[in-house]
C-alpha cells in the first residue's frame, strides 16, 4: 500500500498515520518555521503541539499525527522534506508545507465536513474516552441514564488504551469497553470546540446538549526548553509512545530516552522490545526517594520491575540524577549533552532520536471557560479542584482522570468510577475512596520524586525558543520582564508573544509561566499558569463549522 509525499510514493501499513508512514520511511521534518525557516516534522504525536502541519488531498494544514493515512492519499509538505529512506514505491499522496510562508488558521483533524448535523439531549455528557471517561460512562450507563460520549480520537481508549487499528485492545479496556459499547452513544471523531453553560457541546458534527458534564479530556506531556529541542528527531515521550503503540513505528534506532517520570520506563521497554537501541535512560529524578517516602510495595512495584527487567535483558543504561541538556544536528538531532546533576559533568551521546518528558500537562480549555474552580498541584501543574465524588465547583460538571492531578491510568479509573456513582446517586463507594487517596498519595510522592531540577531554566541561553510556534526565544522573555517591565506571564504573553501560536501555548505554556516567575524573583502562581492555559476555542475548527455552529442558536 503506498501514497504520495510530494509527489514521492511513500508505504504505509494498516493503521499508520500519516506521519507515522513519513517517519517510517525516514522522512523526519517536513515544514519550514515562519521566521527561521527551522525543519520541523512530528514533536508531540497526539495533536497538541502543530509541528506536523500538511497538506493532505488538497486540505491545508492537517495535522498529520492525527490523520489516518490511506492508500492513494496526496501528502504536500511545506518545505522540502527529507528524502525518504528507502524511497517506496507507489500509493498514498502526502504534500508539505513548502518555502516559508504567513501562517494560515490551523485546520481540523479530517476535511471539513457538514457545519451541524443536528443538536443532541442526553442525561451526561461525557468528554474524553480515555481510563477516566470510559469508567464513568460505563457506571452511568448501567445507572440508566443517557450518556454521550465524545473524544476526539478516532478510537476510544484515550493515551493509555491507545492500540492499532484491526487489534485488539488491552484486556482490561476490552473488559471496560464491553460494558460501554452499545449502552451509550459514543462519537468517536467529535472534538468538542466549545461549550456554553448549561450544558451546550459544539463538535464538527453537532451539537449536544446535557443536563451533567464529566469532563475527563487527560492531559499531553509537559516538555521543558533546552538548546536544539525543537530539531527534528527530538520528540516528546509520549509522542515516541503514540507511534509505536498507536502506528508500531519506533521513533528511531538508537533512541535516546530522558526527562523524569516512571513513564520513561513504559517508553523505553516499548521500543527496546519493538527493536530500537535504547542508548540509554536519563532519568533526573532519584527514585530511591520512593523508599524515603516508605512506598516499597504495591501494584506500582511489580509494574515497574518488569519494565527494569526488559531494559536490563536487553543492557539499556538506565540512570538516575542525569538530564539531557542541549540536542546538536544538522537539520536533525545526531547527539545529545548529558549532565549530571550533582556533578555538572557533561558528556555527548549519539543518537537519532530523542524521547523527553517531564510528566503531562493537564488539559482543562473546557472546565476554565465554564470558571471551575483550579490550583496548583504537588507537580505544578493547574488541576481541577474536585470533592471526593469528582463535582468540581461548578453544579453540574464532574471531572476524573489527569484533569484532577496527573496521576496514572488506574486513578483515572478509579475517579471515573467514582464520578459515575455520583450521577447514579449513590454514596461513593468506601473501596474506591480509600483507592483513590492510596493512588493520590502515591501521585503526591511521585512527583516529589520525578521534579524537575530547581534550575532547569540555566540550561537555556537567550537563543533558545521557549515557544515552538511563535519562535520566541528565551532573550525576548528576560527583554519582556527585565525591560518592558512585565511583572506576570500573562504580560509576557501580551509582550513577546509566547503562547500565541497554532497550539496557543499548550506546550510553551507551562515553561513560560515558570520562568517569567522565576525572573520576577517569586514563585509561579496558578494565575501565572491560568493565562497561557485559557483557549476559549477548545481546538481547532475550521470558519466554516464555526459558522454553521453560530447559525445553530
Ligand atoms: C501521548 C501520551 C501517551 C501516554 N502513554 C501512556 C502509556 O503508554 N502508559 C501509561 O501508563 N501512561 C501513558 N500516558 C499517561 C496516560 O495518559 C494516563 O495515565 C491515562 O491515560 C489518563 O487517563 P485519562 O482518561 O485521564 O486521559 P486520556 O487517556 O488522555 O484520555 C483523554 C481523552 O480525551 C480526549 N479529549 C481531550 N480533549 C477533548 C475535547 N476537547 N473533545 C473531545 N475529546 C477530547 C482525548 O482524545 C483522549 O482520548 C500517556 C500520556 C500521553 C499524553
Ligand atoms: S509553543 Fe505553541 S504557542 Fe508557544
Amino acid at each position: 500500500m503506498m501514497f504520495t509525499v510530494d509527489g514521492r510514493d511513500v508505504p504505509l501499513a494498516a493503521g499508520q498515520t500519516v506521519a507515522a508512514a513519513m517517519w517510517a520511511a525516514g522522512i523526519r521534518s517536513w515544514r519550514r518555521t515562519r521566521v527561521a525557516g527551522a525543519p520541523r516534522g512530528l514533536f508531540c504525536g497526539i495533536g497538541a503541539c502543530f509541528d506536523c502541519l500538511v497538506t493532505i488531498d488538497g486540505v491545508a494544514n492537517q495535522r498529520a499525527c492525527l490523520v489516518p493515512a490511506h492508500p492513494g492519499m496526496a501528502v504536500t509538505t511545506a518545505g522540502p522534506p527529507d528524502p525518504p529512506s528507502p524511497p517506496g514505491p507507489g500509493g498514498t499522496a502526502v504534500t508539505t508545507a513548502g518555502p516559508p510562508g504567513p501562517p494560515s488558521p490551523p485546520g481540523p483533524p479530517s476535511p471539513p465536513g457538514p457545519s451541524v448535523s443536528g443538536q443532541t439531549r442526553c442525561d451526561v455528557a461525557v468528554v474524553g474516552a480515555g481510563p477516566a471517561g470510559l469508567a464513568a460512562a460505563a457506571a452511568s450507563a448501567a445507572a440508566g441514564l443517557r450518556v454521550v460520549v465524545l473524544d476526539a480520537a478516532s478510537r476510544p481508549g484515550g493515551q493509555f488504551w491507545r492500540h492499532q487499528t484491526g487489534t485488539r485492545g488491552a484486556p482490561a479496556f476490552e473488559k471496560l469497553w464491553s460494558t460501554v459499547d452499545g449502552r451509550v452513544d459514543y462519537r468517536p471523531d467529535s472534538p468538542v470546540w466549545f461549550v456554553e453553560p448549561g450544558f451546550r457541546l459544539h463538535t464538527p458534527t453537532g451539537v449536544v446538549v446535557a443536563d451533567r458534564l464529566v469532563v475527563a479530556t487527560g492531559g499531553y506531556d509537559r516538555v521543558l526548553p533546552f538548546p536544539g529541542w525543537e530539531l527534528p528527531g527530538v520528540v516528546t515521550a509520549g509522542g515516541a509512545q503514540a507511534l509505536l503503540k498507536g502506528s508500531g513505528v519506533p521513533v528511531g534506532e538508537r533512541v535516546v530516552v530522558a526527562g523524569a517520570g516512571p513513564f520513561l520506563l513504559p517508553v523505553a521497554a516499548g521500543l527496546t522490545t519493538a527493536g530500537a537501541r535504547v542508548v540509554g535512560v536519563f532519568e533526573a529524578g532519584r527514585p530511591a526517594g520512593y523508599l524515603r517516602h516508605g512506598f516499597t510495595a504495591g501494584r506500582k512495584v511489580p509494574e515497574a520491575l518488569a519494565f527494569a527487567a526488559t531494559l536490563a535483558r536487553h543492557r539499556v543504561p538506565y540512570r538516575t540524577g542525569h538530564a539531557v541538556v542541549a540536542a546538536r544536528g544538522e537539520g536533525r538531532v545526531s547527539t545529545v549533552e548529558v549532565v549530571r546533576l550533582a556533578t555538572g559533568g557533561t558528556r555527548t551521546v549519539e543518537c537519532d532520536a530523542l524521547a523527553v518528558g517531564w510528566g503531562f500537562t493537564p488539559q482543562l480549555e473546557l472546565p476554565l471557560a465554564l470558571g471551575c474552580a483550579t490550583h496548583l498541584d504537588v507537580d505544578g501543574s493547574l488541576v481541577l479542584t474536585v470533592d471526593a465524588a469528582g463535582q468540581t465547583s461548578v453544579p453540574g460538571i464532574y471531572a476524573a482522570g489527569e484533569v484532577t492531578g496527573v496521576g496514572g491510568a488506574a486513578l483515572a479509573i478509579t475517579e471515573g468510577r467514582l464520578v459515575g456513582a455520583a450521577l447514579a446517586g449513590t454514596a461513593p463507594p468506601r473501596r474506591l475512596l480509600a483507592r483513590r487517596r492510596a493512588l493520590r498519595s502515591f501521585a503526591a510522592v511521585m512527583h516529589t520524586v520525578h521534579a524537575p531540577p530547581d534550575d532547569w531554566p540555566q540550561w537555556t541561553d537567550d537563543d533558545t525558543l521557549v515557544c515552538r510556534c511563535e519562535e520566541v526565544p528565551y532573550g525576548r522573555i528576560v527583554h519582556a520582564v527585565e525591560e518592558l517591565g512585565a511583572t506576570d506571564a500573562g504580560t509576557v504573553k501580551s509582550f513577546v508573544r509566547p503562547g500565541m501560536g497554532w497550539c496557543q501555548g499548550r506546550v510553551c505554556g507551562w515553561p513560560t509561566a515558570a520562568l517569567a516567575a522565576r525572573l520576577c524573583g517569586r514563585e509561579v502562581t496558578a494565575a501565572d499558569v491560568t493565562a497561557l492555559a485559557r483557549r476559549p476555542i477548545a481546538l481547532p475548527v475550521t470558519l466554516g463549522q464555526l459558522g454553521g455552529d453560530i447559525s445553530v442558536e
